[in-house]
């Protein structure tokens, strides 16, 4: 139908600490969307392949050292060098699957200190995400799974203080699943959440912007 042909994708947002899940889940909402005929595309921040993305990945390697605002804004520039296409995906019917996005820069820079309202800023006027799912884990859970590469913010106490500000962050419309389920279980209810999403925007749900 015309409607069908105008309707937009929906921009899906995975949050969660290091090692919650959010990579293997979003490869698997990739094939489910994709086998079910939707265009969809699945994204992640840090971006590395750009050229901010790769100072952004010199400084979590500890290549580089760089002060904790200059970070905060790099990562903020790298997802505002993908808005245009983001937006231009979204309008031509693709949905994106995207593993991190405003709510880890906020969460991780003011888990250092910063000021949650000066994290918020540079984030105003970004693409507001019409599904946020959080992979909830305690983050003693997460950092026994292991495999935490040695990255400057794969620590515990760290991972702590990030978990303590996403609670902050979240609100009502946040979709909460339990990361410690195993995967089958956590990927049913994530492929629910999605499919109801991916309709909605179908059906002509706006498309907004952070924060509101
Ligand atoms: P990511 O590439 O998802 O981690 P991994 O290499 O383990 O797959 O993200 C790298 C780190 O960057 C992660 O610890 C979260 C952090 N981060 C920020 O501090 N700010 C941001 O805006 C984003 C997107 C990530």
């Amino acid at each position: 139908s015309n409607r069908h042909n105008e309707a937009r994708g929906a921009l899906i947002v995975l949050e969660g600490l290091d090692r919650s899940g959010k990579t293997s889940q979003s490869g698997r909402l990739l094939s489910y969307l994709a086998g079910l005929g939707y265009p969809v595309e699945s994204w992640r921040f840090p971006d590395r392949d750009t050229s901010v993305g790769q100072m952004i990945s010199s400084y979590l390697s500890n290549q580089s050292q760089l002060d904790d605002h200059t970070i905060h804004l790099l990562f903020s520039a790298n997802r505002w060098e993908k808005r245009s296409l983001m937006e231009a995906k979204l309008k031509s019917g693709t949905s994106l699957i995207v593993d991190r996005y405003s709510y880890s820069g906020v969460a991780f820079s003011a888990a250092k200190g910063l000021d949650i309202e000066w994290c918020k800023a540079p984030e105003v006027g970004l693409l507001a995400p019409d599904l946020v799912a959080y992979l909830d884990i305690p983050p003693e859970k997460a950092a026994e799974r292991g495999g935490y590469g040695g990255e400057r913010y794969e620590q515990l106490e760290f991972q702590k203080n990030v978990a303590h500000h996403y609670k902050m962050l979240s609100d009502a419309s946040w979709k909460m699943i339990d990361a410690c389920l195993p995967m089958e279980d956590v990927e049913k209810q994530l492929k629910e959440m999605v499919l109801d999403c991916v309709t909605s925007c179908q059906k002509g749900k706006s498309i907004s912007q952070l924060w509101l």
